[in-house]
C-alpha cells in the first residue's frame, strides 16, 4: 500500500502566489489522506531552476542565476512550512543527483535511438519555455501567452514523440491517466492532430544541463524539468526507493502544463520503457479580474496576506472548499470572508464551542459515562465512506462537502435535543454522541486542516495522536473524560 504523488516544479522566476499554493495544498491534503489511511507515501515537490527564463529574471535582477535559484527556492520552502506542507522530498533541479540522472537519461535515449540530430527552424516562447507554432504569418506571438516569440534556427536533438503517438492515443484512451474526464478529447484530439518530434536541447542557451555529447548542447528546460519525477524517487541511483514508489500514483498540475504532462512526458516514459503514472489531474485556474493570477499579468494575490490576517487553515480551507478540483474559479477577499464566516465560525467554531460549554456547565467538565447514540455512529460511517470516496477521485472540495454533512447534522441534533434545557431526556446521551461525532469530524478533517484539528482535539481532551488514523474513528470513548483548556480559533470578520 504505497501512494506516490508529484506536484509540477515551481520556477523559481517568481514568488509562489496563490496558484502555486494551490497544487501544493492539494497535494499535501491527498498525502496526508493516505498516510491516514495507512499508505506509505511519498510527496515529492521542488523548483525548476534551470532555462532562459530564469536566466533572463536573473540577469533583471542583477544576480547570477544561480543564486537568484538558491534565493527563490528557499522562499518556497518557508512557504511550504508556513502551510504544514508535509513533503517527504522537495528537488530541485540544479542538485548533482538530478542533473546526473538527466544525463543518463539522453544517453540511453541516444543509444536506443529515441534521439537524433537534425535541424530545429522555428519559434521558441521563452515565458512558456515552449516550441510553438505562430497562428498568423509575421505576426510571431505565442499561441498560449500572447508574447513575442523568438524564431530560432539550429542545430538540435529531437526525441521521437511522433514514434508513439498510437500509443498514447491508446494509453489515453484506455486508461486513467487523464483527469479530469472531461480533459480527455481535449488531449486525445491534440494527439490525433499529429505529433512531430520534439527538439529537446538548445544552442545559445546557457544556465542548464549539459548534454553528455561530444559537442556541448544545453538540456531543454522541460526535458530537463520532468525528469524530477524519476530523479526525485532515485531512479538509476536507489533502486530500493525508485522500485518501492514507481510508478506516480497522482500527478497534480495545473491545466496550463497539460500538453508537456499528458504527452511529453507519457511518451519519455514509454521510451524508458518504464510503468506509467496512474492519474495526471488538471486543476482549474485561479483567476482574478477575468484573467488567469499569474505575477506577469500583475493580478497576484499574495498568500502572505491571507495566512496572516485569516491564518493557515482557513486558507487552505478556501483553496480546496470553494471551488470544485477541475474547475477555474475568480478568488476574491469577498468569497473567502464569506466561507470563513459561515463555515469556520458558524458552522465548525459554534459546534466545538456548544458542545465543550456543554460538558462544562452540566457536567463540571467531564463527559459522561454513557453510550453513543446509534444513529450519530451510523451517520459517521455513512460520512466516512463517501468522503473517502471523493477523496480517491479527487474531488477535493466534494469531500468537504460530504464531512459538511455531519457538521450540519450535529448542530441540528443538538438544536432539536436541547440538552441545556433542565426537562431534556438523555442529556447524557445527547452530549456524548455530540462528541463522537465531533472528535470523527476532525479525523475526517485532518488532511484539510491539519493545526485546527490539533488543537480542537486538545481542547476536547484526548490526544493529538488519537487522530492520526482513520482507523481511529470507530473508537468510542468509556470512562470519564475531562476536557481541556478552550481558546477561540476562528474570530467573526467584519
Ligand atoms: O509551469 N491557478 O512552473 P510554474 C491555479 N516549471 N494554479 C496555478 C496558477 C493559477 N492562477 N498559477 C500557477 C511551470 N499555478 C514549470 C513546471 S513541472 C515538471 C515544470 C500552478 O511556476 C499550477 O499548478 O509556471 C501550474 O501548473 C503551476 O503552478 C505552474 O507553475
Ligand atoms: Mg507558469
Amino acid at each position: 500500500m504505497k501512494f506516490y504523488i508529484t506536484t509540477p516544479l515551481y520556477y523559481v522566476n517568481a514568488e509562489p502566489h496563490i496558484g502555486h499554493t494551490y497544487t501544493t495544498v492539494a497535494a499535501d491534503c491527498l498525502a496526508r489522506f493516505y498516510r491516514m489511511k495507512g499508505y506509505d507515501v511519498f510527496f515529492l515537490t521542488g523548483t525548476d531552476e534551470h532555462g532562459q527564463k530564469i536566466y533572463e529574471s536573473a540577469k533583471k535582477e542583477g544576480l547570477d542565476p544561480g543564486e537568484l535559484a538558491d534565493k527563490v527556492s528557499e522562499v518556497f520552502k518557508n512557504m511550504w512550512k508556513k502551510l504544514n506542507i508535509s513533503y517527504d522530498r522537495f528537488i530541485r533541479t540544479t542538485e548533482e543527483k538530478h542533473k546526473e540522472v538527466v544525463k543518463n537519461v539522453f544517453k540511453k535515449l541516444l543509444e536506443n535511438g529515441d534521439l537524433y540530430k537534425g535541424e530545429y527552424k522555428g519559434f521558441y516562447c521563452v515565458y512558456c519555455e515552449s516550441y510553438v507554432n505562430i497562428e498568423k504569418e509575421g505576426e510571431n506571438i505565442c499561441p498560449d501567452c500572447k508574447r513575442p516569440v523568438k524564431e530560432i534556427s539550429e542545430t538540435s536533438y529531437f526525441f521521437r514523440l511522433s514514434k508513439y503517438q498510437r500509443q498514447l492515443e491508446n494509453l489515453v484512451e484506455t486508461t486513467e491517466i487523464v483527469k479530469p474526464e472531461f480533459r480527455k478529447n481535449e488531449v486525445l484530439n491534440f494527439i490525433k492532430k499529429g505529433l512531430t518530434d520534439l527538439s529537446i536541447t538548445r544552442k545559445n542557451v546557457v544556465w542548464g544541463i549539459e548534454s553528455p555529447t561530444e559537442e556541448k548542447y544545453t538540456i531543454y528546460v522541460w526535458f530537463d524539468a520532468l525528469l524530477n519525477y524519476l530523479s526525485g524517487i532515485g531512479y538509476l541511483y536507489n533502486n530500493e526507493l525508485f522500485e518501492k514508489y514507481w510508478s506516480p500514483d497522482v500527478q497534480l498540475i495545473g491545466k496550463d502544463i497539460m500538453r508537456f504532462h499528458h504527452i511529453i512526458w507519457p511518451a519519455l516514459l514509454f521510451a524508458l520503457g518504464l510503468p506509467q503514472p496512474k492519474i495526471i489531474f488538471a486543476h482549474g485556474w485561479w483567476i482574478s479580474g477575468k484573467e488567469k493570477i499569474s505575477k506577469s499579468k500583475g493580478n497576484i494575490i499574495d498568500p502572505k496576506y491571507y495566512i496572516e490576517e485569516y491564518g493557515v487553515d482557513p486558507f487552505r480551507f478556501f483553496l480546496l472548499r470553494e471551488i470544485p478540483f477541475g474547475l477555474d474559479g475568480e478568488f476574491s477577499e469577498e468569497n473567502f470572508k464569506k466561507r470563513y464566516n459561515s463555515d469556520l465560525v458558524n458552522d465548525l467554531g459554534n459546534l466545538l464551542n456548544r458542545t465543550l460549554n456543554l460538558i462544562d456547565k452540566k457536567f463540571n467538565g467531564f463527559l459522561p459515562d454513557v453510550k453513543s447514540d446509534e444513529n450519530i455512529i451510523n451517520f459517521c460511517e455513512n460520512v466516512y465512506e463517501n468522503y473517502s470516496e471523493r477523496m480517491k477521485k479527487i474531488l477535493l472540495s466534494d469531500a468537504i462537502e460530504e464531512i459538511w454533512k455531519l457538521v450540519i447534522y450535529l448542530n441540528k441534533y443538538l438544536d432539536e435535543k436541547s440538552p441545556w434545557r433542565e426537562n431534556s431526556v438523555k442529556a447524557e446521551e445527547t452530549i456524548v454522541s455530540t462528541f463522537y461525532g465531533l472528535r470523527n469530524l476532525l479525523i475526517f478533517l485532518k488532511p484539510f486542516i491539519p493545526e485546527t484539528s490539533e488543537k480542537m482535539i486538545e481542547m476536547m481532551g484526548l490526544e493529538k495522536k488519537e487522530i492520526d488514523k482513520f482507523e481511529n474513528f470507530r473508537i468510542i470513548y468509556p470512562g470519564r473524560i475531562k476536557i481541556g483548556k478552550r481558546e477561540i480559533l476562528f474570530y467573526r470578520k467584519k
